[in-house]
């Protein structure tokens, strides 16, 4: 096996990963800047697909149009040379200190008017180099303290500007649909929408609600202490798993944006396994941060190990899933009983209530000494995610 990740494989970055000069709260940046253009082309030699961006990765806060202009000019001429598409972008509503009590959700009306306007002017952008995908990350919507805020106004704010964009995708013709990133904390004590279960409801209170979906990353669940495959799994349930953040965490603690498979590597597998195998067929996005000790050498070789951990773990994936004896334990712990409906087909609560099979005469104390099997499973997913059982 070698482990080469192709186009096909649809593996993206962001340009924010590779280009993260490494500056955190105690301490300078450790590498110089990245250029736009080198990122794809470097990207592109390593096998991704597509690149994305915050609209101040590529063109600097404040620039004027010609220089805006030239940034851009610059950045197609790399995706032209190299191929590379731009399946989403996103906005940067957290560096600037006008966004420091939030962007769609500030207390200043003045500045909520102005975080939309950004985000505006940025669809236009990922529209235009062919972007589906709008990402947004509301990394500053929320608050230290709770004496501050009015979560239930807040909301009101959020889901009026969250409309207002789809609106405007609409009005502009963009077949362009939002993705929401929720995230527990940090930078803010709490953030709004924190985790997938949040996101999803709010989406279903949304006006435009069918064209608003999520983008979980997989650290981010993790600081909340939640199940990333769970997650996932819900949002794919749900229709409303558009884009993803794969990376890696250990724990609830900061986040750690590792790369992928470096935090977690059992749930890195089952979350590739339910990626390859439950239907999802969006990019493959990678939204880490190359360690700060590394040089520019290490930032490329991170890059790569992204793409390989996810090659390896999909190779694993299927061999699991291939395996007679894996398929043998599934059926033995009944996991495929449990797409069977509950219920006969057209059976009423009343036939229920009437079927002594299922009360009366059913036996709990039998039923409940069936062992479940589940431990032999794992430790099956574990022996094939080794390579112990290798196929
Ligand atoms: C984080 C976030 C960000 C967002 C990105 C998109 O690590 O806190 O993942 O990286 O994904 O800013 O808006
Ligand atoms: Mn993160
Ligand atoms: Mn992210």
């Amino acid at each position: 096996m070698s482990f080469e990740p192709s186009t096909a494989d649809r593996f993206s970055f962001g340009l924010w990963t590779v280009g993260w000069r490494a500056v955190d709260p105690f301490g300078e940046a450790t590498r110089p800047p990245l250029d736009p253009a080198e990122a794809v082309h470097r990207l592109a030699e390593l096998g991704a697909w597509g690149v994305t961006f915050h609209d101040d990765d590529l063109i600097p806060f404040g620039a004027d149009d010609t220089e805006r202009e030239r940034r851009i000019a610059r950045f197609r001429e790399a995706l032209d040379a190299t191929g590379m598409v731009v399946p989403m972008a996103t906005t940067n509503l957290f560096t600037h200190p006008v966004f420091k009590g939030g962007a769609l959700t500030s207390n200043d009306r003045d500045i909520r008017r102005f975080a939309l306007r950004k985000v505006m002017r940025n669809m236009d952008l990922a529209a235009e180099l062919g972007a589906r995908t709008y990402v947004l990350w509301g990394g500053r919507e929320g608050s230290e303290t709770d004496a501050g805020i009015d979560v239930r106004a807040a909301l009101d704010r959020y889901a009026e500007g969250i409309d207002t964009l789809a609106q405007y995708t609409l009005d502009q013709g963009y077949d362009l649909r939002l993705a929401l990133e929720p995230k527990p904390n940090e930078p803010r004590g709490d953030i709004l929408l924190p985790t997938i279960g949040h996101a999803l409801a709010f989406i279903s209170r949304l006006q435009h609600h069918e064209r608003v979906g999520v983008n979980p990353e997989v650290g981010h669940e993790q600081m909340a202490g939640l199940n990333y495959v769970h997650g996932i799994g819900q949002a794919l349930w749900s229709g409303k798993l558009f884009h993803l953040d794969l990376n890696g965490q250990r724990g609830p603690r900061y986040d750690q944006d590792l790369v992928f498979g470096h935090g977690d590597l059992l749930s890195a597998f089952f979350t590739v396994d339910l990626l390859e195998h439950g239907g999802y067929d969006g990019s493959r996005h990678f939204d880490y941060k190359p360690l700060r000790t590394e040089d520019a050498d290490g930032v490329w070789a991170s890059a790569a190990a992204n793409m390989r951990s996810y090659l390896i773990l999909r190779e694993r994936a299927r061999a699991f899933r291939a395996d007679p004896e894996v398929r043998e334990a599934l059926s033995a712990a009944r996991v495929g009983e449990l797409s069977v409906p509950t219920l006969d087909p057209g059976e009423t609560p009343a036939q229920l209530a009437a079927d002594k099979t299922a009360f009366e005469d059913f036996d709990p104390e039998a039923a409940a000494e069936r062992g479940g099997g589940f431990v032999r499973l794992s430790q099956l997913a574990l022996d094939h995610l080794t390579g112990a059982r290798a196929q």
